[in-house]
């Protein structure tokens, strides 16, 4: 294969676009270095991930939010208070009935702080974006049939401090924003017209961290419906285990659980499905459940000559899980690998007895346009951009993440340093260590537990008691991998942690590899985090007073060391695992070492975009093994530069690399892997190019070209098409190009977009200092780039977008939405207060005067009736009059709206307050629609039966604001 490469600001990201298939592929792997490198588009559709439970649907839509804190009234009378201390009975916005039709309408996930504008006053760790307090409600309908099974609500996470209430009960208080939250809906459950409401008041002011960690219900939310015996969440565990004999086994056991009102036998069939869906092992067991008891089953699925999971090969097989009981059964599908794992002390980690350098990145997990409410396409481009980067190792750091992400670990081949949030093995704190390990424990991608990054009491005799315990913990849940901690120092304290871990964790410190190492040679060490150095993307010389950092890899924390030095350390022993670059990607907020403006970290290998920095060279050329790369900084556009020298750096993993300047060859040098070769070039415009060799010949190339005044927008998709399944993102490039069609990577103009076919859910341009909106829809090219997030509507179709700049020629990109089934939502409710409770009169042979009210006081004469409820036929004509009240709401009392009737049986004339607004001439069932005048109370129904026939009000009745 032709190895050459095409570089950024040259045809090759958008030449590919006409070709067939097969050479835009060819191409892809040939693809390279450069500014834009790895956003050309790449062929395919997202593959979808596999649904574990099967019992949970997503509840992603029909969310209401009020941004702000909304405080209950305080009760004041006795019966106010005797009421408030009664379940059921929330006040203020998480009462059942509040008056929510004025808020907003969202879809999760949502973080309401990545909508904020940046205030110099607010935090400065958090991006200065002012967090605050909000409240949601969703309403949920279950159905009749629902009645008896076992229902939950999944919260991924919420950031941060979270309490729910459900139809007025408080169900749960949570304090962190990283941990998934399930509720038990079953004993609050109501069914039918009679709605639940769910309402969720969210603290975001609290802090967990230094970081942006955004506000809201971030993550998705599902709700599951189980049979009475059901599968508990997170309560299958089925980790390979190689046996000393050599043969491989999957222990597996089951949580079972019952709200069923009888003891039951429940059988547990288990079967592990190869990578090609077929069965290779079975087993089956039985067990008794006594009525809301719950027990473990322990089986055992031997297994022959399994395929190993690996980096290079992440192949996973599945675990069914399948149950039978009386009222149904359950399921749950888990992905697992067969690998082993190993730290050694004097040797680093193995992965299926290989050794693997950990060449790693810390992520935090925000993306630029949408904060931390990150889309599962967005995550999957976000770790293939860390994959094109040669990382092979993750640290969620400092937090775990959203279950997908785990999900994507597996899949793609990454091995991953799972890590705790809150350093306490107190009761709630420990539950939190607790659910990490055993909603994690069978991810193949996991290697490593960390229960805490940089404690202060790390070498304290407090501390180490703490790691005991939380370590212990983790142990007891999983046997299976080493437990680490993330100390920056202390580790020569006589009481320190690294004393009660199994593998040291290193922040930084790389001076005391060798003294620790020789002081513990028995302990395995990994650096857990490293570098912290600083890059602005695209920017090439350091400007403390502009907030700017360059990108040639010169500036780092005092603490940390660049690039190339960090990994120089690593490189060089074989007894540190390997290291965890602080960080992949840029992140909101910690705008280290500058605070206001600047608003963004610029730790990352790549932007808050993800568009490279030179430290992704950097790293291709240290952790790619299996392809030739080369990269070169800087760009070449430098007008009135001419003359002056201009420092290269060129990064390759070749050989020896040659530099080209027009044709003629300037240097050439073997290659120093770890920290580049250096070349010196007086300006002079046209071509740049480095030459990687090996054996004496080419193997690739990286271009630069000077680039003349843009004259157009370039409009470059992360894939031309996208799925039709309302959750897919597509990353699109805008970058400016001359009239040769040259990238231009000083253009830092406004760009303006429409779009038709799909949503805008984000904007932004990797400038760490730009104080622009990250959802209009505009955005300033920072250094040649900025980027958009559209995502998918439903169904086959396409979305068009335009982006316009002036002086300069528009973009046009069409995407195509390929036809796929969305992933099923629980429904919508439709928005509206519910009228379930009627007085009805009793029959008349005539027409009564509509405007009849029961008399005061009296509870007899007219039944207290719900909608839904049918009058028994009489023999001859027959008049009742139904009368409600109106329940208040701002927006229907300001602008009116209209009553709905989903059925009516018989002839019926409806009057709003004395008022007729609406008639149904036609006595067969049918529904009834009719306006509500502002400010209406009450509505009257007189319904004439056909003698014979049932009649009433027989279905839910709705009053719906306008609009
Ligand atoms: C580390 C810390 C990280 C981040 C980093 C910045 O000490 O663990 O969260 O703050 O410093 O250099």
């Amino acid at each position: 294969m032709d190895r050459r490469t095409l570089l950024a600001g040259t045809a090759g990201t958008l030449a590919t676009a006409g070709l067939p298939l097969s050479a835009r592929a060819a191409r892809r792997d040939a693809e390279p270095s450069g500014l834009l490198h790895g956003l050309s588009p790449r062929p395919g559709l997202p593959e979808r991930l596999p649904a574990e439970d099967p019992s949970r649907t997503l509840l992603s839509h029909g969310w209401l939010f009020h941004e702000g804190d909304i405080v209950p009234p305080a009760p004041q009378t006795h019966d106010e208070t005797y009421t408030n201390a009664k379940a059921g009975n929330a006040r203020g916005a998480a009462a059942m009935d509040y008056d929510d039709t004025d808020w907003a309408q969202v879809s999760v996930p949502h973080d309401w702080a990545s909508a904020q504008g940046f205030v110099e006053t607010a935090n400065v760790a958090q991006g200065y974006r002012p967090r605050g307090i909000g409240w949601y409600r969703r309403t949920l309908r279950l159905e009749p049939e629902d009645r008896g099974r076992k229902l939950e609500l999944h919260f991924g996470a919420i950031a941060t401090a979270a309490t729910i209430w459900i139809n007025g009960s408080v169900v749960a208080r949570n304090f962190s924003g990283y941990n998934a939250i399930t509720i038990d809906l079953t004993p609050f459950a109501r069914f039918g017209d009679e709605l639940n409401v769910i309402a969720i008041r969210v603290d975001a002011t609290a802090m967990e961290g230094w970081w942006y960690e955004g506000a809201g219900l971030y993550r998705h939310v599902w709700l599951a419906k189980r049979s009475p015996v059901s599968i508990a969440t997170d309560g299958v565990h089925c980790d390979p285990r190689l046996g000393s004999d050599g043969r491989w086994t999957v222990p597996v056991s089951v949580a079972l659980e019952s709200i069923a009102r009888a003891p039951a036998t429940a059988t547990i069939m288990v079967d592990l499905l190869d990578p090609t869906g077929k069965v290779v092992a079975s087993a089956r067991g039985q067990a008794q459940l006594q009525p809301l008891g719950g027990v473990e089953v322990s089986l055992s699925l031997p297994v022959d000559n399994p395929q190993r999971w690996s980096i290079e090969r992440p192949t996973l097989y599945t675990v069914r899980v399948t149950t039978d009981a009386p009222g149904g059964g359950d399921e749950r599908r888990i992905a697992i690998g067969f690998r082993t794992i190993r730290f050694d002390a004097q040797a680093g980690f193995f992965l299926n007895e290989q050794p693997v350098k950990l060449k790693g990145v810390c992520l935090h997990q925000d993306h630029a346009g949408v904060g931390v409410a990150v889309p599962d396409a967005l995550l999957a481009w976000r770790l293939q951009r860390m994959k094109d980067t040669g990382v092979n190792a993750i640290r969620c750091s400092h937090n775990a993440q959203a279950d997908a992400f785990y999900q994507l670990c597996d899949r793609m081949g990454f091995v991953v340093m799972d890590e705790n949030r809150i350093f306490n093995p107190a009761p709630e704190n420990m539950a939190q260590l607790e659910w990490l390990v055993r909603a994690h424990r069978n991810h193949p991608s996991i290697i490593l537990w960390s229960v805490f990054n940089e404690e202060p009491m790390q070498g304290t005799e407090a501390g180490v008691e703490m790691v005991r315990r939380m370590a212990a913990r983790v142990h007891a849940l999983d046997d299976s991998r080493p437990v680490t901690a993330a100390m920056n120092g202390s580790f020569y304290d006589p009481q320190n942690v690294s004393s009660v871990v199994d593998v040291m964790g290193f922040n930084y410190y790389q001076g005391d590899y060798d003294k620790f190492h020789a002081l513990n040679p028995a302990k395995p060490s990994t650096s857990s985090e490293d570098t912290s150095a600083f890059m602005t993307r695209g920017a090439y010389a350091t400007d403390r007073a502009a907030h700017v950092m360059s990108s040639m890899d010169t500036e780092a924390a005092p603490w940390g060391a660049t690039h190339r030095q960090a990994w120089a350390e690593m490189a060089k022993r074989r007894f540190i695992a390997g290291g965890f670059v602080w960080t992949g990607f840029d992140y909101h907020g910690e705008p280290t070492p500058f605070t206001w403006p600047t608003i963004a970290s610029f730790f990352g290998i790549l932007d808050l975009c993800g568009f490279p920095k030179t430290a992704y060279d950097i790293h291709r050329a240290h952790w790619i093994d299996d392809q030739p790369v080369v990269g070169i900084a800087p760009h070449w556009t430098w007008p009135g530069k001419e003359g002056q020298p201009v420092e290269l750096l060129v990064t390759s993993n070749a050989e020896r690399v040659r530099v080209v300047l027009n044709g003629r060859m300037i240097g050439e040098q073997a290659v120093d892997r770890i920290m580049g070769n250096a070349f010196t070039v007086p300006y002079v415009p046209g071509t740049l190019e480095a030459v990687a060799l090996k054996g004496g010949r080419e193997v690739a190339r990286a271009v630069h070209e000077t680039a003349g005044a843009a004259v157009a927008l370039r409009l470059t998709p992360a894939r031309r098409q996208m799925l039709g399944d309302n959750e897919d993102v597509v990353p699109v490039t805008i970058d400016a190009v001359d009239a040769k069609g040259r990238h231009v990577p000083t253009e830092n103009r406004m760009t303006r977009f429409t779009i038709d076919g799909a949503t805008l859910i984000g904007v932004g341009n990797g400038d760490p200092n730009s104080h622009e909106s990250e959802k209009a829809p505009e955005r300033s090219l920072f250094n040649g780039l900025a980027q958009m997030l559209v995502q998918a509507g439903e169904g086959r179709g396409r979305g068009t977008i335009v982006a316009t700049a002036d002086g300069l020629r528009p973009a046009r990109l069409v995407i195509d939405r390929v036809a796929a089934t969305p992933r099923a939502q629980v429904e919508v409710t439709p928005p509206g207060a519910f009228i379930l409770g009627w007085r009805r009169s009793k029959s008349f042979a005539t027409a009564p005067d509509p405007g009849m009210t029961p008399p005061v006081n009296d509870n007899n004469s007219w039944d207290f009736t719900r909608s839904g409820t049918p009058a028994a036929p009489e023999s001859g004509p027959s008049f009742r009059l139904y009368r409600a009240v109106l329940p208040e709401r701002r927006r229907v009392m300001a602008q009116g709206g209209t009553l709905s009737f989903a059925q009516v049986e018989g002839r019926a004339s409806v009057y709003v307050d004395g008022r007729q607004v609406g008639a149904k001439t036609d006595p067969a069932a049918g529904a009834l629609v009719v306006p509500v005048p502002a400010g209406a109370k009450g509505v009257a129904v007189l319904i004439e039966a056909v003698p014979g026939a049932r009649s009433g009000i027989t279905g839910a009745v709705r009053l719906v604001p306008k609009g």
